[in-house]
């Protein structure tokens, strides 16, 4: 299925804050697991050197997670590094140089999207491209028009089998088991659909604000910074039908046919809020109309989910930290016993961060006379975490040419389609309004009136919390 692995690895912004955070650990995890051996070669504008680019590598690993000395030793023998201004020929002449033999790089644009485009092309002009394959980092463009005018210059250096494009949220653990959770049991298929379900929630709470990253907020928002990708790709797993194969591209294709069939957003079945407190942050407007938290209802049209909503709903300094699904059953056809509230009926929930619970909610009888209920919890899966970080997932896939994880072309611009008519203007003008939220708490009323009748948000709880 793989294409040849890649033999060199090539990574721009390397003095940059990502491959600080998430870079360098998995670099460094690759090379404890035997699967990297090959010349790291960093890029920047900074003006570096290659010792300081070591340091840094240190200073990173020690932030983030511990040193290996051994596995840092040989990331410092693998290491290169190749300062320079990416729009002048003689930084890629240099990258052509330190490539030497190498027939298949891999680059990783881990830089400003608005960089993209003269990287692109001085990739192309010094034959570093040849053979090579190349990663691009979220966000993947602004809106549908940007990101097909991306699409348009990447293709006219690297073929789409070529083109990686990264959304952690894909090499998460916990995601890649709803996936398989999903096509490897039976039970699940016979209810997984209009007839049974009632409908679906994902929530991803951050009890945390923009961490310093106002200026970046102001040009995004949670619309673009999560939904788009990280929670639009969530809920394409979720409801998306079983892949005619094992190859990455059959899987590819359910996915674009899933994403083809939602509505676009109306606006009316948007809600935005802003936590009080967000304008007065560093490289935020005093009069800031950008949000941070979402709720929206979409209506995806296929025979599987037709009339069914799903609900998304994220934002910043929630009360809690953590991304949920909860996929909520029909009730009983009749009410035999007591009477079960929408929200105690049976439901499946996968929690995706920061533990990994697969779980299924059902109802059993209180002890005693009467025939009344109680909810209880049936865990699949327990645990907090486990296996490779979503980097060290993604980079060794796409390092080997995998493209199970990563977001095509086509699907990509599907995503940017439904969320475009809530977007705000080009002038960044926000048709929508609005509304402050104290921090902490779950965001603006209005949040509540999307879901209809009968209906609440599962407002994720402490994981010790739930009935078992
Ligand atoms: C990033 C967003 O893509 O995902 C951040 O830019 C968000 O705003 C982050 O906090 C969440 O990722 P994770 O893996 O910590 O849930």
């Amino acid at each position: 299925m793989a294409t040849p692995a890649s033999d060199a690895f090539v990574f721009f912004g390397a003095t940059g804050d990502l491959a600080y955070k998430k870079i360098f650990p998995a670099l460094q995890a690759m090379i404890q697991s035997g699967e990297l051996d090959m010349p790291l070669i960093g890029m920047s504008r900074g003006g570096w050197s290659l010792e300081r680019l070591r340091e840094r590598a240190h200073a990173s690993l020690s932030a983030n997670g511990g040193v290996d000395e051994d596995a840092f030793a040989r990331l410092s023998e693998l290491l290169h590094y190749i300062d320079g201004d990416y729009s002048d020929p003689a930084t890629f002449q240099h990258l052509k140089q330190v490539l030497g033999s190498a027939e298949r790089p891999i680059h990783y644009l881990a830089i400003p999207p608005s960089m993209f485009g003269t990287v692109i092309k001085g990739l192309a002009s010094s034959g570093c491209n040849s053979g090579a394959r190349v990663i691009v980092e979220k966000p993947f463009g602004r809106d549908l028009a940007s990101a097909q005018e991306l699409n348009r210059e990447l293709h006219q250096v690297f073929p789409e089998s070529s083109v990686f494009r990264i959304d952690h949220y894909l090499g998460k653990e916990a995601v890649r088991n709803l996936l398989y959770y999903r096509f490897a049991n039976t039970f699940l298929e016979p209810v997984w659909n209009r007839t049974y379900v009632d409908s679906v929630q994902i929530t991803m709470a951050e009890d945390f604000g923009v961490q310093g990253r106002g200026a970046f907020y102001e040009e995004v928002g949670t619309i673009r910074d999560v939904v788009q990708n990280h929670l639009l790709q969530v809920l394409s797993l979720l409801a998306m039908d079983a892949p005619a194969g094992r190859d990455p591209e059959s899987l590819r294709a359910e996915k674009l046919r899933l994403f083809r069939a939602i509505r676009p957003l109306r606006p009316d079945e948007v809600v935005r809020g802003q936590f009080r407190g967000y304008r007065d942050e560093a490289g935020v407007a005093s009069d800031s109309q950008v949000e941070t938290f979402t709720a929206l209802r979409l209506h995806i049209d296929t025979w599987r989910w037709a009339g069914v909503p799903f609900y998304i709903r994220a934002g910043k300094k929630m009360p809690i930290t953590s991304t949920q699904v909860v996929v909520d059953l029909k009730r009983p056809p009749l009410r035999i016993f007591d009477d079960i509230p929408l929200s105690e009926t049976n439901y499946f929930r996968f929690r995706l961060s920061p533990e990994v619970v697969i779980s299924t909610g059902a109802r059993v009888k209180k002890i005693g006379e009467g025939m009344e209920g109680r909810p209880v919890e049936l865990v699949a899966r327990s645990t907090r975490n486990g296996g490779k970080s979503p980097y060290e997932q993604l980079l060794g896939d796409a390092i080997e040419g995998d493209t199970t994880l990563f977001t095509r072309d086509d699907s990509v611009e599907e995503a940017w389609r439904i969320v475009e008519p809530v977007l705000p203007d080009s002038h960044g003008n926000h048709a929508l309004p609005v509304t402050l939220y104290e921090p902490g708490s779950w965001g603006p009323e209005a949040a509540n009136a999307l879901l209809g009748a009968g209906r609440q948000w599962h407002d994720p709880q402490p994981e010790s919390s739930h009935p078992c």
